[in-house]
């Protein structure tokens, strides 16, 4: 069980008169001091005159994406916002979508660079998104289908950014959702998304040995290694091009996701998108990293 705490938001001017106060206020800092803000909201919530958003109890945050601290989980929230502000996907983007956005992690960092009516996330599992709406108040949550049903406009976003969503969906769940995302991408808009990568099928061949030896390993790994089946053969797999797909449970969408870039580009090719693979980043982050454009034509 969770309790979610909502922030004490005051009637106050700044809120009023600006799109953007966070903006205003942090706008002109570089990014260390601005994640240096975001840390300090474990522990003080409001800061210049500004109510932050609070933060998600520890158990909400392991369960949803494995971190086992405030300072992971925004260091992994900053370092992917450092990428995709290096890549130049972030350069004249207007409207902003967190595409599987959980309680709203990734979203943070970005709350500085759009006005903050045009910051959504996109969050199938209600529960999910009704504790992002409650915790920060100063984005828009969509909910909506599992598999793309129309929930979000066509047409709208500069820039959909999603950390571990397709390293989680299925061959064909990925397919609609990739689909789905072009249409929702304005011309020239960016993509950029993470997925599993050979990375962490060698990790789990190096934590089975362990296993093997009677060692503990994290439960998450565990979990992994259940549905595995034939890791060296996986690993070939992967390395022949092909998606690797695989889950301990009885779901047909969600599992680990190993999207190599050949698969991508074949994909992205069979689906006829009218997009292209403009980054493929295997060594950078902490998963395997993506970015794609709509192509303006
Ligand atoms: C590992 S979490 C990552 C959450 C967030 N991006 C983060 O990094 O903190 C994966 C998220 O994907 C959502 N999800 C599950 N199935 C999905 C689907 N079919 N399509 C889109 N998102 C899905 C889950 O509800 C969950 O919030």
């Amino acid at each position: 069980m969770y309790t979610v705490s909502s922030p004490r938001i005051t009637y106050s001017s700044e809120f009023r008169n600006s799109a953007n106060p966070f903006r205003d206020k942090f706008g002109g800092i570089a990014d260390d001091n601005w994640k240096d803000v975001w840390l300090t909201t474990e522990t003080c919530s409001n800061i210049q005159g500004i109510e932050f958003p609070t933060i998600p109890e520890q158990q909400l945050q392991s369960q949803i994406h494995g971190s086992s601290s405030w300072q992971i989980s925004m260091g992994e929230a900053f370092a992917f916002y450092e990428f995709v502000k290096s890549s130049g996907a972030l350069d004249g983007a207007k409207c902003f979508l967190d595409f599987g956005c959980g309680w709203g992690r990734m979203t943070r960092p970005f709350m500085r660079d759009f006005d903050l009516g045009k910051i959504y996330g996109f969050e199938p599992n209600a529960l999910h998104a009704i504790i992002a709406r409650s915790l920060n108040p100063y984005f828009t949550v969509f909910t909506g289908g599992f598999s793309p049903d129309g929930s979000i406009p066509k047409d709208w976003f500069d820039l959909v950014v999603g950390w571990s969503i397709f390293s989680h969906l299925s061959e064909k769940s990925l397919k609609e959702w990739l689909t789905e995302i072009c249409s929702v991408l304005r011309p020239g808009g960016h993509a950029v998304f993470t997925t599993w990568g050979i990375r962490f099928l060698k990790r789990l061949q190096g934590e089975q040995a362990l296993l093997d030896a009677g060692q503990e390993i994290h439960w998450y790994s565990k979990q992994c290694l259940d549905g595995v089946g034939n890791i060296s053969k996986r690993i070939a797999d992967y390395e022949n091009g092909d998606f690797i797909w695989f889950t301990n449970t009885d779901s047909t969408e969600y599992g680990e996701a190993f999207l190599g870039e050949k698969a991508l580009n074949r994909f992205v090719s069979e689906l006829d998108l009218p997009m292209e693979v403009t980054t493929f980043d295997a060594t950078s982050l902490a998963q395997d990293v993506f970015i794609l454009r709509k192509r303006q034509w």
